[in-house]
């Protein structure tokens, strides 16, 4: 999810010359004469040349989510008010106020600023019917001489030994029962219910009850042939307070030994990750959650007690999910209004990121420390680009700047460097970017085990059209740090590939350069494995059908394509280019909680009707066929 965090891809139209950058709550419209908008609204515009016939990408921090069509711009942009404007919810407090109250009482009162909360219809482990019969597989989608079935395709070709053929998911997105079993609130459960910030309105309340239906979905899984997964721990169900001094719930660390129990059980290798972008609200209450140095021994606390508790159950492990994603996110709404003192929406993401990767190091230190046994490191995201215009000095360096603020910034220092990209340092002030002292430097270089990435995609990246050199000394240029643009055409206006869901507009299939950009990761952090940690795709409109139209869902082409490409591409990788790929996890084992789009951006391989009681899950045609690529 890129939409609202980071990368926000402006759709432009093929007339347009102006995109406008609106803080306005309200829908903008905004056509090629750019009217209706009053100044006092415009808080930044770029210029599109003409020769940028359709779409570029800008990450504007207080632009969170867009829809396009061929003639206009629509902008939704974050109210700039403090206050929350639903009367059921109370503004968020000064950062602070709230007293260390551990009691019940005290978690009464975090529960307070989220409101009421919607109960599960089910609240108690399922134990499942097994073997799960699989329904019989879908028969060919195309004639053969268009497209072979997925055991055809390159059948000389096999994923090496013990490759982790897997399905990844996170608490927040398919859990449910968020106030359940003694769990704290988390940051998220106060996001969503924050005006405008989900596009349908949901909330990840109840979505698919994973924490009660999760024998059911590793038995699904396994039915299927899948052999690993890969799920986020929920810091604020372990501790539901967040910090270090603050009790563990028993009840928290339970429920995982089983969730781990269970995959074991069923030969699914339970892969796992500490933090997946939903931090315990306490700890925003408290000093500011990520952009406070206090997170730094609180998150070091929260990884031993969870590596204690699982050693030896679980091999794999991630730190963080997308740290860079994460950060970004801090400094636009809602996020910004729980910032602590000293901290704003310009340098939040900075500070975020220094604090993060001390984190990260500090909890890597304590697991070799605490001998725990198997792998660690974070999962990164995006990619790292191509210059549009061929030997174009300019969109070449443009490139070095888009690989070092996605990629690079944590990465660099964690596997190359032991400090930040140089092109940051060159941009950033240290009251931006705080810098590591020697010390610090030695502490995080070397602090994973593997090189993870959640490669969705790879593009084009080009100039800004006011240059490198006069945004990166302009503050308030709209690109202003990364100063570069992210282009999903080619010269001639087309697509890098097939569109995906229009609620999930940065993402076009690309598959064609998921070769090169393996070359790149490798060559850039080499590490002696590499997993491609999650991957996945919307099929367009799927979220618009109800559930009387099971049969047009689970028929996913685009999403089934999207898979079949990938797979064979990553295999292509791993003998021909030598890349030491070992595992590949589709996202997502079910349709979720897709953060900023709700319910209604569906990336699952298998479809939940949450109109059911039961919630039930359907297999679509993508599972079945990543399941015959995988057998063959
Ligand atoms: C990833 C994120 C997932 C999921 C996915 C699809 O960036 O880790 O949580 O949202 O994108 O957007």
């Amino acid at each position: 999810m890129y939409l609202s965090l980071s990368y926000t891809t402006l759709f432009v139209c093929l007339y347009c010359v102006e995109v406008v950058y609106s803080q306005d709550a309200s829908r903008t419209i905004l056509n090629a004469s750019r009217t209706g908008l009053p100044s006092s609204d415009v808080v930044g515009s770029i210029t599109i040349p003409t020769t940028f016939t359709s779409v570029s990408s800008v990450e504007a921090s207080s632009i969170f989510s867009l829809t396009s069509s061929a003639s206009f711009i629509i902008i939704t942009a974050a109210p700039t008010s403090t206050a929350s404007s639903n009367p059921s919810i109370a503004p968020f407090p000064p950062v602070g106020s709230i007293p260390r109250d551990y009691s019940p009482a005290g978690l009464a009162r975090l529960w307070d600023l989220i409101g009421p909360v919607e109960i599960p219809p089910i609240t108690t482990t399922v134990i499942p019917q097994t073997p799960i019969a699989l329904p019989s597989p879908p028969p060919a989608l195309y004639p053969s001489f268009f497209a072979v079935t997925p055991k055809d395709i390159l059948p000389d070709l096999k994923f090496p030994k013990g490759f982790l053929f897997g399905v990844a998911s996170a608490a927040y997105q398919v859990e449910g029962a968020v106030k359940d079993e003694g769990k704290g609130p988390s940051v998220w459960d106060w996001a969503s219910r924050q005006p405008g910030v989900i596009v349908d309105n949901s909330t990840a309340d109840v979505v698919d009850l994973h924490y009660y239906l999760y024998k059911e979905d590793v038995a699904r899984i396994a039915a299927l042939g899948v052999n690993a997964h890969s799920f986020s721990i929920s810091w604020a169900r372990i501790f539901p307070f967040g910090a270090a001094d603050s009790p563990v719930n028993q009840e928290g660390i339970d429920h995982y030994a089983d969730v781990i129990a269970t995959h074991l059980e069923s030969n699914v290798t339970p892969v796992v990750t500490l933090f997946h972008w939903d931090p315990p609200l306490a700890l925003s209450a408290y000093y500011g959650g990520f952009a406070s140095p206090n997170i730094v021994d609180d998150f070091i606390h929260y990884a031993k007690t969870v590596f204690t508790a699982y050693n030896g159950s679980v091999h794999t492990w991630y730190t963080f999910n997308e740290p860079q994603v994460f950060c970004s996110g801090l400094g636009s709404f809602p996020f910004n209004l729980i910032l602590p003192n000293g901290v704003n929406s310009s340098n939040a993401q900075f500070q975020c990121s220094y604090y993060l990767l001390k984190a990260h190091a500090g909890a890597v230190k304590a697991f070799r420390e605490m001998h725990i046994t198997g792998e660690i490191a974070f999962k990164s995201a995006d990619y790292v680009g191509m210059p549009w215009r061929t030997n174009n000095t300019e969109d070449v360096d443009a490139v070095e700047r888009h690989a070092a603020f996605g990629i690079g910034i944590f990465a660099d220092p964690v596997y190359t460097t032991g400090d930040w990209p140089q092109i940051l340092k060159d941009t950033l002030p240290p009251d931006y970017l705080p810098r590591f002292t020697q010390e610090e430097s030695k502490e995080i270089l070397g602090t994973a085990d593997f090189f993870a990435i959640d490669a969705y995609r790879t593009y084009w990246n080009t100039a800004p059209p006011e240059g490198i050199g006069a945004c990166v000394k302009n503050l308030s240029d709209p690109l202003w740090p990364s100063c570069n643009l992210e282009v999903m055409v080619d010269l001639n206006g087309w697509a890098s590939g097939p569109a995906s869901d229009p609620l999930t507009p940065w993402l076009q299939a690309t598959p064609q350069f998921l070769r090169t950009s393996f070359k790149e990761y490798h060559r850039r952090w080499p590490t002696p494995k590499i997993y491609l940690s999650e991957f996945g795709f919307t099929q367009p409109f799927e979220g618009m059908r109800t559930p009387a139209e099971l049969f047009q869902i689970t028929e996913d082409p685009e999403r089934t394509n999207y898979y079949m490409t990938y797979l064979s591409e990553l295999l292509l990788s791993i003998h021909e280019d030598g890349i030491p790929v070992e595992g590949a996890f589709a996202w997502a084992i079910m349709d979720n909680a897709e953060w900023n789009s709700g319910l209604s951006a569906r990336f699952g391989i298998q479809y939940v009707n949450y109109s059911s009681p039961n919630l039930e899950r359907s297999y679509k045609r993508s599972a079945f066929a990543l399941c015959k690529f995988m057998a063959f």
